[in-house]
């Protein structure tokens, strides 16, 4: 069955390996099966939600999230790849929206809760951001889209839009608007553990490899990474479950006969862990080599990049603006129609 599929980024940093497991290797999946529309966004108006202060870390890493799209095989020939602050549309529906969402239901929602903690805002909320997941409706209904491909914490943003959806067609006696589907990583697919070892790859616990990283940078990650704490010398038999090395193996190892040989000869003791570092290096260097150098390519040429969201931005734009103007229809204020 044919899909629209809309997703998206805030563009607060350059995107990792953890990006790509858990959502960038799918997106390019999407992309090409046949009949399907994809649409993607990237979220600064989102971003700005809590950096209102600091607006140049966000557009700065515009082009940066751009690069990596580009860069695992995002095709703009076949996604429309497009920037959200450059869709006012966006902002429209999301006025209306809200009188649609009460405070007490936003207060509701886990992930802008735990966000809320974890960013300490104290009793400083910026409205915007506490509204945000009514804004995410607003992107996701705007392409009419079927499925929103998502990590886990994304579930009550879906959840809310599904809501806002059978509201809107209700009240308004209309199905104008179209409930979509999350489509969440497999089990166990989710988001990579860091080169620590202690939580999920982020950018705040600084324990990311980025697609963007240098051949240098990679293998001084690799060297760095968590194992067996109790694995001190060669002879010593070591422990795979946990050990980051080998959940990397897993991920991005092709040969999967001589990653299992290497997993019983490390738990026998007698492999060093610098001898697993220097093959999962090989293993990444493999998988980063030509991400970094189509990479390094679309980055000579940033003009072009612009262009192509230029491009992506406009086409969005069109779609977007035919559904507020269903919408307003189906509320009565399309006064000069
Ligand atoms: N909230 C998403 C994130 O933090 C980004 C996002 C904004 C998004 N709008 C969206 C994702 C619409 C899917 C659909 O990563």
């Amino acid at each position: 069955m044919s899909k629209i599929i809309l997703t998206g980024d805030r563009p607060t940093g350059k995107l990792h390996l953890g990006h790509y497991v858990g959502s960038l290797k799918n997106r390019v999946k999407l992309q090409n099966e046949e009949g399907n529309k994809t649409f993607i966004m990237i979220a600064d108006q989102q971003a700005l939600t809590d950096n209102a202060r600091n607006p140049q870390k966000v557009s700065s890493n515009l082009l940066e999230v751009a690069l990596d799209y580009l860069a695992v095989g995002i095709d703009p020939m076949k996604s429309t790849i497009f920037v959200q602050s450059q869709i006012p549309e966006l902002a429209e529906l999301t006025v209306y929206y809200l009188n649609l969402v009460t405070i007490s239901r936003l207060k509701r929602n886990p992930t802008v809760k735990s966000e809320i903690n974890e960013k300490a805002f104290g009793q400083s909320i910026p409205t915007g951001f506490f509204v945000y997941p009514v804004s995410q409706a607003a992107d996701i209904t705007a392409f009419k889209a079927t499925h929103v491909p998502v990590g886990e914490d994304q579930s009550p943003m879906i959840e809310q839009t599904r809501e806002i959806v059978h509201d809107f067609n209700r009240i308004y006696e209309k199905d104008v608007l179209v409930s979509p589907e999350g489509i969440l990583p497999e089990k166990g697919q989710g988001r990579l553990v860091g080169i620590d070892g202690k939580g999920k790859m982020s950018k705040s616990l600084n324990n990311g490899i980025y697609l963007a990283d240098t051949e240098e940078e990679v293998k001084r990650k690799v060297m760095s990474m968590y194992t067996d704490p109790g694995h001190i010398h060669v002879s010593d038999p070591g422990k795979v479950e946990g050990n980051v090395v080998f959940t990397y193996l897993d991920v991005f190892g092709e040969d999967k006969e001589q990653i299992q040989s290497l997993k019983e000869q490390y738990q026998r003791g007698g492999l060093g862990d610098v001898k697993i570092k220097r093959y999962l290096n090989e293993v990444l260097e493999d998988f980063l080599k030509p991400i970094r150098e189509k990479r390094a390519q679309y980055a000579a040429d940033k003009g072009e990049v612009l262009n192509m969201l230029k491009a992506g931005s406009l086409e969005a734009e069109k779609v977007a603006a035919q559904t507020l103007d269903e919408v307003k229809d189906a509320m009565g204020i399309n006064y000069f129609k």
